[in-house]
């Protein structure tokens, strides 16, 4: 449970808010790169953090964010000419750089110089591991990009799938760190996980039964480990406060003294790992919409050019209802996720298909904003309690003037997510021993 005050502080993103001024001291992944695919390309429209902005990529190749209406009589630059180093907007000519400077003015007489007196709200932006990241702070607090382990990896050693959720990020992003519900949500009544997605790794090859995985293009932990999961519904949990966010660790019954133990991370503000080769960004569009970024890599091997298209058009692909158009999924409350009540009599613990439609339902089912003030909470919640703590602590921090360290310290996020099966049975410390903080280290960073 949270106070209505408190939800409020930590759900509402726009310009002054308090968890507004916080996530814009860290970069923010746009757009993949592809989408502005060479110079003067077609403009794209944004709306990031409840701003309205568009981005063009210029003649000599460099990407503006700038707000989306032109400070001339706001029209909209979105249908602007990108031309000759900028953007032109068609009511009546003026032009932009990416900068957000005037660089043509044609409707004014040159010796007014009014030209130099306007300017165009523009933010910087940068390119990295084929990703658009805007900065949205204050300029003087601009830090270096995080330095994950995916972003390092080749292209062809990774790919990412977006999609929208039409609720709020921190509502979203809960759902990532819910270690149970996976048993629930994501099964059938036989017992096990309901989709392919084992047998898809599997082909891909590699996998290590510890679920130390350690590359060969696997995306999961193995089917026998996950088992663990699936047969105890209660696990132990122990969280920890860290320099980019927690780590938290919940632990399975296993065989006799020993434990299959799942750590996750959390990383301020947005990322979710709960694999060592799989990760979410849950990106705020507004207090009511988030862009979920799907990370997939691999450490050693290129990712199998199968296992690539499998997860955008095979029988079980990662977004299966994916509208290309609009980015937001076909099923919604409004068909209540094509459930299929028959379905869920006979096999599918849901009714629904699809892991990512699964969860879309119980997120988007809450609302847009939920009002958490009506929740009971159980010892399963212990993540996402320290998530929400963390969170709110750190935005509070900045309101009284304390910087996010994470924010300017990048190689802090050079952390990943594991499973496996471990000897002993103490919860408590584990995640500080030699062996939970050696598998807890990117490979590759
Ligand atoms: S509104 Fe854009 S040039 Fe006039
Ligand atoms: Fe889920």
């Amino acid at each position: 449970m949270l106070s209505t005050k408190d939800n409020e502080l930590m759900c509402r993103v726009g310009p002054g808010t308090l968890m507004g001024n916080f996530l814009r001291r860290f970069w923010i992944p746009v757009f993949p790169s592809e989408d502005l695919p060479g110079p003067d390309s077609d403009p794209k429209e944004v709306r990031l953090l409840g701003q309205d902005l568009v981005a063009f990529r210029d003649s000599s190749g460099r990407v503006g964010l700038i707000e989306a209406l032109c400070p001339h009589r706001r029209a909209p630059l979105f249908y602007g000419r990108n031309e000759e180093h900028g953007l032109r907007c068609i009511y009546h000519g003026w032009k932009w750089d990416v900068e957000g400077r005037c660089v043509d003015m044609p409707t004014e007489p040159a010796e007014f110089n009014f030209q130099d007196k306007v300017r165009a709200e523009s933010y910087p932006t940068q390119e990295a591991a084929g990703i658009v990241w805007a900065y949205l702070g204050p300029p003087d607090k601009r830090p270096a990009l995080p330095d994950f382990e995916w972003m390092r990896v080749p292209a062809s050693h990774r790919y990412y799938i977006t999609y929208k959720q039409r609720c709020n990020f921190v509502q979203a992003m809960e759902g990532d760190i819910d270690p149970v519900h996976g048993g629930f949500l994501h099964s059938n009544l036989a017992g096990s996980r309901e989709d392919s997605i084992f047998e898809r790794i599997l082909k891909s090859g590699g996998i290590k039964d510890d679920g130390l995985v350690r590359g060969k293009g696997a995306i999961w932990e193995s089917k026998s480990n996950y088992n663990y999961v699936l047969g105890d519904h209660a696990p132990r949990y122990t969280v920890k406060d860290t320099d980019y966010g927690i780590m938290a660790a919940a632990a399975h019954k296993a065989e006799e003294g020993s434990l299959y133990w799942r750590v996750y991370q959390w990383l301020m503000p947005y990322h979710t790992m709960f694999s060592s080769v799989h990760g979410h960004l849950w990106i705020p569009i507004d207090d009511e919409n988030t862009m979920v970024w799907c990370t997939s890599w691999s450490v050693d091997d290129p990712i199998p050019e199968e296992v690539r298209w499998g997860a955008l058009h095979g029988e079980w692909p990662h977004v299966g209802t994916k509208d290309p158009a609009t980015g937001l999924l076909r099923a919604t409350r409004e068909n209540h996720f094509f459930q299929d009540k028959q379905w869920q009599r006979d096999e599918s613990y849901t009714g629904i298909r699809g892991t990512r439609e699964q969860d879309t339902a119980v997120v988007e089912g809450m609302g847009a904003l939920l009002d958490r003030s009506r929740e009971h909470l159980g010892t399963s919640d212990t993540i996402i309690i320290a998530m929400r703590r963390r969170l709110l602590n750190l935005a509070k921090a900045l309101g009284k003037g304390k910087e996010p360290v994470a924010a300017t310290k990048s190689k802090v996020y050079r952390v990943r997510a594991w499973a496996g099966r471990m000897e002993g049975d103490a919860i408590e410390g584990f995640l500080d021993t030699p062996d939970a903080k050696e598998r807890a280290v990117t490979v590759v960073g």
